[in-house]
């Protein structure tokens, strides 16, 4: 009987379990038997391997996480490691192997394609959104909620006290969680890694907004762009209006997945299932306009996604 693998890696995003979920009953669909790999390659390597069935995959669609599970691991940073975790595969017969993950991750599932040719389908799942080739990746939108859900509240506060809040939020190198969550947060200034800004001038402009009136400022800063606390310092000092400062942290990963992480995650893990039966290998499956797209998966590694001028200039204009 054909058998293929599922596993996450790097950093869980809400919708990874319904993405697997879907895998899973596709490829059992299919009369295709299915392995989970535990806690990403860690688990590979581990040989943390088990069986999993239609149950395996129930209760799950709602809930952020990973059910398999997943880690940073580094000895898969080198051939021997990938070589291992390989060994663990091939012993139970697994043909092909749906890695759900960052950049980092399928860089990873990249390298055992080339050095094993065990096929290897890849779905982008990180909060980021920072995969090339796919305008979306799998946990983004829910983790753009959670961040516009906590600008609201801190939104209220600012506003009763007249002060300027400054929210760091995640995103790694990207500044589209910060971007996306700010214009539909209404923040009136979102400081992104891909775009230059003038401290002195936002400064300015915030203590003229004052003076006619204003109750608040919001300001989303990606990490990627800096480190939330010294800005909050220096805002407060060159304006001398009230600052503070709050790092989101990781709420921003978990959380029970929206109902655009959940459908396109059960799309994506059909493709890829179905993709990986029928013989496909190193894609990766992303969405672009809305419809579910193929990408080569070492094109999707080798490339840096750059964020959309198109956001940048509305949440100017909106400000
Ligand atoms: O890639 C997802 C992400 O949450 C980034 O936004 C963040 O920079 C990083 O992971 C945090 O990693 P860790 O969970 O290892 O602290």
């Amino acid at each position: 009987k054909k058998a293929i693998a599922i596993m996450t890696s790097g950093g869980d995003s809400p919708g990874m379990n319904a993405a697997a979920r879907a895998v899973v009953r596709t490829a059992l669909y299919e009369g295709v038997q299915v392995y989970g790999i535990k806690d990403g390659y860690d688990g590979m390597l581990k040989d943390d391997i088990i069986e999993l069935t239609s149950r395996s995959v129930s209760d799950i669609i709602q809930r952020g996480g990973t059910f398999l599970g997943t880690a940073r691991c580094p000895e898969f940073k080198t051939p021997e490691g990938r070589r291992k975790g390989y060994e663990n595969l091939k012993k139970r017969g697994v043909e092909g192997l749906v890695i759900i993950g960052g950049d980092g991750s399928l860089t990873g599932g990249s390298l055992l394609s080339k050095e094993t040719g065990i096929p290897i389908v890849g779905l982008p799942g990180t909060i980021d959104n920072d995969v090339w080739g796919t305008d979306y990746t799998i946990g983004c939108d829910t983790a753009a909620n959670t961040i516009v859900d906590a600008l609201n509240k801190l939104r209220d506060t600012a506003s009763a006290h007249r002060r300027i809040m400054i929210v760091e939020v995640m995103g790694h190198k990207s500044g589209w969680l910060a971007m996306e969550s700010g214009i539909a947060g209404g923040a009136e200034y979102v400081l992104v890694p891909e775009v230059k800004y003038d401290l002195d001038q936002m400064c300015e402009d915030i203590k003229a907004q004052y003076a006619a009136g204003k109750r608040y400022s919001i300001i989303v800063i990606a990490e990627g762009a800096g480190d939330g606390m010294g800005l909050g310092k220096i805002v407060e000092e060159k304006t001398g209006i009230d600052t503070r400062v709050s790092v989101l942290g990781h709420i921003q990963r978990g959380g029970s997945p929206t109902v655009e992480d959940r459908m396109k995650a059960s799309m994506l893990g059909e493709k890829a299932a179905l993709a990986l039966i029928s013989g496909a290998s190193d894609v990766v499956f992303g969405f672009e306009q809305g419809k579910v797209v193929s990408i080569n998966l070492f094109d999707s590694v080798n490339n840096k996604k750059t964020l959309d001028p198109e956001l940048v200039r509305l949440a100017r204009v909106l400000a």
